[in-house]
């Protein structure tokens, strides 16, 4: 596999050649037209509410909270870039932990009455800086995601997980160290987080939220209900049980909290963990059995995609009232390429095992059947990073056929903040902001230190973390 750098290729048609001879199938816009004509810049009805244009911002945490859960000048500065793109849609802003034991480490947002009035404050700072920069909020939404995270906690310490699990996974408790007779949360501890996922809901509207995000991906809690087919009791196996979390607390936010929206961020589909193989390259674990079962959105192959499942949730959600839904897939602790798709790893991934563009052609195909599955959804695909200067052909392409209502991502924005204000403008792409995929913001966390686009946001470079991460990527 020789995958070509996207920077090298200068015209669409070179795009295109590239990639037919490597059998990706990706629609792509000849031209971004400007103004009226561009479908990125149609506004979008939801619910009543206009949404300005069709650019959404993914939730992008950067384990740069205080030790309790408030932010800090760091995630001001990307909350504040984050208003600043141009996107009309803010899917969540980064996770925030409905309580402690649920945070993916010890930096991590929390949303509880002790932080509800910062919490606030950067709301409004996003929209202020909006305001500033466009004149008009009244056309942008913006929502916060909650988290519990689940078999990924690690609330106190960055070396130490504290993991609250549903079922044990043969594969991911050995991968990630947790003993086969550790306790698994019962359905009385289930329930008593549902209370505290409705009371956050509470919260986040009085801090001005227009909706909430009941996160079901990557991995954590929310999206491992999905893949408990062995657990016992109200919480497992049938697809109904499955569900069960997703539906009470969707009645309780409904109930207490009548205002919000509710949006859900879903891993559409999973695949069995890969790890470092020949090369370095990835490649999926062992497994000594016909079926593997743990793969929300899975065949059952371990790689590969029966969306019938998916298709189910999306129409419970439709069911429960729910409209809004992010599609995104695995999760980045161990099926990285699937879920942020780069060319460079993070420290603790594997070489790309496939061309990086195929992850992004599987996502983008992977939304537009459930899009046209479940079409009274609003839709908003994801992991568009990669495509780099090829991204607003795609995006454009995307929105025209219909294959998605938004265009979320997430790494871009870090490195280029006001990259959809430049594409919805008609300018030329700032190359030297371009993500390129180095992965540094996901390896930085991974070393204990804060997230940032080290590579390209001169920002980073005053910090001391710049220096730490530069020795400890040396050392591994
Ligand atoms: C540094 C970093 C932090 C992230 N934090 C979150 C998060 O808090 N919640 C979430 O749902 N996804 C998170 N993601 C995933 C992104 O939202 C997005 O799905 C992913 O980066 C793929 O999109 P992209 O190719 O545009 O970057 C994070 C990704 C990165 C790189
Ligand atoms: S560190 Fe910067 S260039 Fe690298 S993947 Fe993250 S956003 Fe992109």
């Amino acid at each position: 596999m020789n995958i070509r750098r996207l920077a090298s290729i200068n015209t669409t048609d070179e795009f295109k050649n590239y990639l037919s001879e490597n059998n990706i199938t990706l629609p792509v816009a000849e031209n971004i037209p400007v103004g009226k004509n561009s479908a990125l810049n149609r506004p979008y009805l939801l619910d009543g509410k206009t949404i300005g244009n069709r650019f959404c911002i993914l939730p992008m945490e950067g384990w740069d909270g205080t030790a309790d859960g408030h932010p800090t000048d760091l995630v001001r500065r990307r909350w504040s870039n984050f208003g600043r793109s141009g996107a009309k849609l803010i899917w969540g802003g980064e996770a925030a932990a409905v309580r402690m034991d649920g945070r993916a480490n010890p930096h991590q947002l929390m949303i509880n009455e002790d932080t509800l009035a910062d919490i606030a404050d950067l709301r409004q700072l996003l929209v202020t800086t909006h305001k500033d920069n466009y004149g008009n909020t009244d056309d942008l939404l913006v929502g916060l995601q909650l988290t519990h995270s689940g078999r990924f906690s690690c609330p106190h310490d960055s070396k130490i997980r504290e993991p609250s699990i549903l079922y044990h996974h043969p594969l991911l408790d050995k991968k990630f160290g947790i003993p086969s007779d550790s306790a698994v949360m019962t359905d009385d501890d289930i329930s008593r987080l549902e209370l505290d996922y409705i009371k956050a809901a509470e919260l986040a509207q009085k801090a001005g939220f227009d909706f909430v995000d009941v996160k079901h991906c990557h991995g954590y809690l929310g999206h491992e209900f999905l893949s408990a087919v062995e657990r016992p009791g109200r919480f497992g196996g049938s697809f109904e049980n499955r569900t069960r979390f997703l539906s009470d607390v969707v009645h309780g936010i409904r109930s207490k909290t009548p205002g919000i929206s509710i949006g859900v961020r879903l891993s559409a589909f999973d695949f069995i963990p890969f790890q470092k193989g020949e090369n370095g390259k990835g490649e999926p674990v062992k497994y000594d059995h016909d079926h593997y079962p743990y793969a929300f959105g899975g065949d059952g192959t371990g790689t590969g995609i029966d969306l019938t499942e998916p298709i189910l949730f999306l129409k419970k959600l439709l069911a429960l009232g729910v409209r809004l839904v992010c599609i995104t897939a695995g999760s980045p602790y161990y099926v990285p390429h699937i879920q942020r798709p780069a060319l460079f790893p993070p420290s603790d991934a594997y070489q790309p095992p496939e061309d990086p563009l195929v992850g992004v052609a599987r996502l983008i195909s992977a939304t537009s059947a459930l899009k046209r599955a479940v079409p009274e959804l609003t839709v908003v695909g994801s992991g568009y990073s990669y495509l780099q200067e090829w991204l607003p052909n795609v995006a454009e392409a995307v929105i025209a056929n219909g294959d998605a209502d938004f265009i979320g991502y997430g790494r871009m924005v870090l490195s280029y903040p006001d990259f959809a204000v430049d594409v919805l403008n008609g300018r030329a792409l700032k190359k030297n902001r371009i993500c390129r995929t180095f992965s540094d913001c996901t390896t930085a966390p991974r070393m204990g230190l804060v997230s940032g686009c080290f590579p390209l946001d001169e920002y980073y470079r005053g910090l001391p973390d710049y220096e730490a991460l530069a020795n400890a990527k040396k050392k591994s």
